[in-house]
Formats: C-alpha cells, structure tokens, sequence
C-alpha cells in the first residue's frame, strides 16, 4: 500500500487593515487565519509587533507600508525570520497628500474651514463675516518658493519632481543615498551640499526619511534656528523626527510659520498654526491594495522558493 504524506497548509495571518483585495494571490494555496497563533507567514500594517512573541512557525513577516518600526527587525533576523517592507507602493498616495497639505496649508484651508463652520445667522449675517474671513486668512502662492525635500527615496522623489510642475524651486537632501543616485530624480532639483544649506534656503521642508538613531529629532531648536523664519514644516514620515516641544515654542515665536503632521502629538495637537492627521499618508484604496499585492507576492514568493523579493 503506497501511502501518501500529504503536506501541512501554511497559514497567513494578516494584521489590522490589509487590504482583502491584494490577497487575492495567496487563497489558493495557503489558509488566510486571523486567528492563528502560530502562522508560517504574517502581514502586517501599523499592529506592534514588539508587544508579542513571534510562535515558532513564523518564517517571514511581510510590513504593507515602508516604515518598519512596529517589527523588531534585528530579534527577528536573529531568529531567521525574514522582514519584508513594500517601498514605493505606496508613494503616489503619500505625495498627493503632501502637496494637497502644502497648498492647503500655504492658503490657510485648515484655518478657514474651522473658521467657516463656527459661522451662525442668517445669510446677510453671514455675508458680512465672510468679509472678515476674507482678510484673516490671506495665504500665500507657492509657485516661486523653494521646497526643500529631506530624503529622495521613492516618495520624496516623487514629491519633488511634482512640485517643479508647481512652479517651485526644489532643494533635495538625502542623508541616506547620494542624490545623484536618488530614484527618478528630475535634473531640476537642485542639490543641497548639506542639510544645513536646505534648512537655510529653503520656505517649505517636507522630510521623507525612515526613523533611525541618526533621524531622531532632526527638527530640534537648534535645526529651527537655522530655517528660514515663518518656513512650512510637513512630516508624512514618523513623529519621532520632531522634537515636538521644540516645534511647539518654534510655532509660538512665528519660527516655524505652520506645521503639517502625520502624527499627531499632544505639544502641538491644539495650536492654531499646526494641523494633525491621523497618520492618513498612506490610506487609500489604491495604496492598500498595492502595498497588500505587494507583500502577499514577497511571502508567496519566499515560502514557495525561499527567495526573498523585496520589490
Ligand atoms: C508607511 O510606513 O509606509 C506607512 O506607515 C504605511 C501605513 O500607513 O500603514
């Protein structure tokens, strides 16, 4: 009698809000369980993987985003547990948001709305207050300011290059990568020698870099004395950049003229010249369905050949 072994199903737990839709390569082979304990595989979005032991099936742990400070990368490494992160899948929604907020913010769109909304009366009333509003909240026009981008990976690219089609001038700054070997990056921008010439020229900063021990708290006193006084600060990349008490005396004194943040913090969460977003970067229908397409195929990829894709 021949006797047939047959092979254990991997399971794939996928962890708070990945998108069903990019999963869609995995159903056929593996079991999708929420609940397992114990999988061969786990796909994560923003869920504290340092909270929990990884159980002794895991072999890889996919992120469906770019940041990966919510996996204990080194531990896991050590375990031979490969981590897997979805770099420029989800760029395009990041640099949409940070230039909507750019343009938003340098009209005083954040201000007027809340404004707008506290309007009572009837609508002559109204009419005669929307005159002070008018004048209260003159913006500015960015087409001829300099945009200074910190970091020209796949977003910060992105979001460079867009902003010359804005009319801006552009400054880019990668501590990480030299510019000339940046991704996609137009001629146009224009190289800083040092994060201190962009910090100094330029009027807007949007910083587009991982949380590391060389980042943490780049935007501290001493960096905001070198800014330009009244710059737009914007961070779509991790709250731990800022020095969030220094940012908020930066914001009281008009050094820094607003601030723009993914990551909301309770020194500056209420003040009138900051606005905060719940970490909304990354979140649209499209993004999460590339980053889920994307980590589903690094898993797949990994537990059928043992090759690890990440791309
Ligand atoms: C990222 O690191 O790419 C973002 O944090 C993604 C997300 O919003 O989950």
């Amino acid at each position: 009698m021949t006797m047939m072994v047959l092979e254990k199903v991997k399971t794939i737990k996928t962890l708070n809000n990945i998108a069903e839709t990019g999963l869609d390569v995995l159903r056929e082979n593996y079991l999708l369980d929420d609940e397992n304990e114990n999988p061969d595989a786990i796909i994560v979005r923003s869920f504290n993987m340092h909270a929990i032991e990884p159980g002794n099936n895991l072999k890889a742990i996919a992120r469906a985003g770019a940041g990966v400070n919510n996996i204990p990368v080194e531990q896991y490494t050590e375990q031979g547990i490969v981590v897997f992160n979805t770099p420029g899948a989800n760029a395009n929604a990041v640099k949409e948001l940070v230039l909507t907020s750019l343009m938003a913010s340098s009209r005083n769109l954040f201000a007027g709305v809340a404004w707008t909304r506290e309007l009572e009366g009837q609508d002559q009333q109204i009419s005669k207050l929307v005159e002070t509003g008018k004048k209260q909240f003159v913006g500015k026009e960015i087409r001829g300011k300099t945009l200074g981008v910190i970091g020209l990976g796949a977003i910060g690219a992105l979001v460079a290059n867009d902003a010359l089609g804005l009319g801006m001038d552009v400054i880019g700054f990668d501590p990480f990568i030299s510019v000339d070997t940046a991704w996609n990056l137009s001629r146009n921008v224009q190289r800083a020698g040092t994060i201190e010439q962009l910090f100094a020229n330029a009027d807007y900063i949007t910083v587009h870099v991982p949380l590391t021990d060389d980042t943490v708290g780049m935007f501290n006193e001493k960096t905001f004395g070198i800014m330009k006084p009244d710059v737009h600060i914007l961070n779509f990349s991790r709250g731990g950049l800022v020095d969030e008490k220094a940012m908020k005396i930066a914001l009281e004194s008009g050094q820094v003229g607003k601030y723009i943040t993914d990551f909301p913090n309770e020194n500056v969460l209420k003040m009138k010249n900051a606005v905060s977003f719940p970490h909304l970067g990354a979140s649209t229908i499209e993004s999460e369905e590339n980053c889920a397409k994307m980590a589903a195929r690094q898993v797949k990829e990994f537990l059928e050949t043992g090759n690890i894709q990440n791309s």
